[in-house]
């Protein structure tokens, strides 16, 4: 099993340590930057003896090392900086998405896509349609990261979290849709939690000052990634995925919640809104379809 993370910066390079440290898999680590890639592959293999890993990784900048990887994650692009929202990165990154796609239908023309790179649902779209990949194939990573960051905050003020009964659909941005099935959790509390946890992105970006969140949304890469390649089918978890009626919704990218396995998108999984969810859903696909709308 071989992976290829195309873009070594913050997120794609931490991803790549968790996957050798763990001996997931094999590694391709991309970039363009001359030897950035090659210098943290070094840096991550001489890691191996001390977590006993086999895995093997190599830092590049040359696509033509990508050839018959199985998963590729993509995290390169531009990062928030303060004050930049993630759909000012639209116009740089879909460029960039578009030259990356190009590569990735030439050389892994059977692979699984794991889009990392922002505005999230949009730049996740764009894969899909410039490698022209089953739409199965082609993931955005945002609901792992999202209902993590609301569980997270959520702990702080309550005993006890029910993880599964508590998560984030909806647009990687500002209009995400919380979901609430625990009979445990006040409202008071899941309001609060939400408005925090829909900030928290740039909560990071403003202490950082340069580049924005990676040790989580690495560990939520991480989480898709063993759950494809373990092909056990029973991790639900909450991804971008295209829509052609689930949720009433056609020809989009959204958070929603899945199963995945080693063939993509296993299963796509309809809870059932109450109202108030329901038109959240439906303004946070909106937003959605507005930033594609913009896409060339
Ligand atoms: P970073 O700036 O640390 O790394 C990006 C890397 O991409 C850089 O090393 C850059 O040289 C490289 N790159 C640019 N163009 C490339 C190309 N054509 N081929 C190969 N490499 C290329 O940024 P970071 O923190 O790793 O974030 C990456 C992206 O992921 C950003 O768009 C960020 O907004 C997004 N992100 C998304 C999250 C989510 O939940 N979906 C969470 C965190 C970050
Ligand atoms: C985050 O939510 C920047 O999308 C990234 O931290």
């Amino acid at each position: 099993m071989q992976i290829a993370i195309v873009g070594a910066g913050n997120v794609g390079a931490m991803t790549a340590s968790r996957v050798v440290d763990d001996n997931l898999a094999d590694v391709v680590l991309v970039d363009i930057v001359p030897g950035l890639a090659k210098g943290k592959a070094l840096d991550i293999s001489d890691a191996r003896p001390v977590f006993d890993s086999k895995a093997q990784i190599i830092g590049t900048g040359d696509y033509k090392d990508i050839k018959g990887s199985d998963i590729i994650v993509i995290t390169a692009g531009l990062a928030r900086k303060p004050g930049m929202s993630r759909d000012d990165l639209l116009q740089k990154n879909s460029k960039i998405l578009t030259d990356i796609s190009n590569q990735v239908k030439e050389y892994c023309p059977n692979s699984i896509v794991i889009v990392v790179t922002n505005p999230l649902d949009a730049m996740t779209y764009l894969v899909m349609k410039k490698t022209g990949f089953d739409p199965r194939r082609v993931i955005g990573m945002a609901g792992v990261l999202d209902s993590a960051r609301f569980l997270n905050i959520i702990s702080e003020k309550a005993k006890s979290v029910d993880k599964d009964k508590i998560f984030m659909m909806g647009s990687h941005g500002d209009t995400m849709v919380a979901i609430n099935r625990s009979e445990n959790l006040s409202k008071e509390l899941f309001n609060q939690s939400l408005d925090r946890a829909r900030q928290r992105g740039a909560e990071i970006v403003s202490h950082l000052k340069t580049g924005s969140a990676y040790f989580s949304p690495s560990a939520s890469v991480f989480h898709m990634l063993k759950a494809i390649i373990k092909n056990e089918n029973k991790t639900t978890l909450c991804a971008s995925v295209y829509l052609q009626g689930e949720y009433g919704e056609k020809d989009l990218y959204i958070g929603v919640p899945v199963k995945l396995d080693s063939t993509g998108i296993k299963e796509v999984i309809e809870i059932d809104f109450t109202d108030e969810e329901k038109t959240a859903f439906k303004k946070s696909a909106q937003s959605i379809r507005s930033a594609i709308s913009k896409l060339k």
